[in-house]
């Protein structure tokens, strides 16, 4: 069974084609025909051995990485729970460890892991929404800003950021995020209330148009301490990379609080999962594909993500 991983640890050229055991659905799982797999910034640090240096022990290989997955059930286990039929188009969250990774043609899954894919949308696009749309979802749960509450967004035009722009604005939230120049229309598009640049400027600019700060804040370009002034005495900070405000005493002092979120928690959450099919098919997340490339040119693809400025999501095929 063909899978891309890698045997040994390295930058985007250690990724190949390799082969792994069949694997079957237990009790309470489902096994999918991959079809699609999209490719997020964290696979890079599961290809490099940054994952497994900080796991410690003896990394099982080939090392398979990737969380989003898009498909066909091919294998129903037994007490799975219902909802899932053999021959069903799904996606899914995957949460990797070793050889267990979304980049493989065939995977077994929690059932609670996987929904149907959203109506009229093909598989790569669908494999682009589990990971950051439940991330997305997440962040903004941990935050509980109420309507009218105004929440600033970084790496607004990215997959995590674009995502909680347009889910805050279901929520009734004030949306204010960044933007470069070639990015502003995009972020707009996303129903951003009002767009910043990007960078630098962008706590100040934040203040200039909201004086006490905001209310809460979504971190996807991941400027941790650099951004926190934007945000309000006693408001809200969601990281994404572990950051907890280690270094920023005097923001903690005035009662900003700053919460990682990790996606594993909502790893088995299919109602979030699922309402993320309904927000698309009622045109309130919108799904964006930079590009499919073959599986075996997934090397490629991590040069590319890694280059930076990608917009969309790249996607592998295993057809
Ligand atoms: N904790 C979790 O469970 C979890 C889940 C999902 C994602 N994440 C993390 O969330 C982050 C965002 O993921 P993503 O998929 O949304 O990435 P992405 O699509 O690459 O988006 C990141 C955005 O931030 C921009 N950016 C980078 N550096 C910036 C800076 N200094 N100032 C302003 N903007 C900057 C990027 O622009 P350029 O492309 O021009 O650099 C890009 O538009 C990643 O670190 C990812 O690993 C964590």
């Amino acid at each position: 069974m063909r899978a891309v991983g890698v045997t040994e640890f390295g930058g985007p050229e250690a990724l190949h084609l390799v082969d792994v055991p069949e694997v079957h659905a237990g009790p309470g799982e489902v096994r999918l025909a991959v079809q699609a797999a999209a490719v997020n910034p964290t696979d890079t640090g599961g290809r490099s051995g940054l994952y497994a240096r900080m796991a410690g022990g003896v990394p099982e290989m080939p090392w398979i990485v990737g969380m989003d997955a898009a498909g066909v059930v091919d294998e129903v286990g037994s007490d799975a729970d219902g909802r899932l039929a053999v021959g069903d188009r799904v996606m899914a969250i995957v949460l990797p460890s070793g050889s267990h990774g979304a980049y493989r043609e065939q995977i077994v899954l929690p059932a609670a892991s996987v929904v149907p894919v959203p109506a009229g949308v093909d598989l790569p696009a669908a494999s682009s929404l589990p990971m950051n749309g439940l991330t997305a979802r997440l962040a903004l749960d941990r935050m509980e800003l109420q309507r009218g509450d105004v929440l600033a967004v970084t790496g607004a035009a990215g997959a995590f950021g674009g995502y909680v722009v347009q889910l805050a604005k279901v929520d009734g939230l004030v949306v204010v995020a960044d933007a470069s120049e070639d990015d502003t229309e995009l972020v707009r598009s996303l129903g951003a209330d009002v767009v910043l640049p990007r960078g630098e400027g962008f706590v100040a600019a934040v203040r200039e148009r909201f004086p006490d700060g905001v209310d809460g804040l979504a971190d996807g370009s991941v400027q941790n301490a650099q951004v926190l002034g934007a945000v309000r005495d006693g408001g809200v900070v969601t990281t994404v990379r572990g950051y907890r405000g280690e270094d920023a005493d005097a923001d903690l002092a005035r009662g900003v609080r700053v919460l990682p979120v990790f996606v594993r928690d909502y790893g088995q959450n299919t109602e979030a999962l699922d309402r993320l099919r309904e927000q698309v098919e009622a045109g309130q997340v919108t799904l964006r594909v930079a590009d499919v490339l073959p599986a075996a040119e997934a090397a490629e693809a991590h040069r590319r993500l890694e280059a930076g400025g990608v917009r969309g999501r790249l996607v592998l095929s295993f057809v």
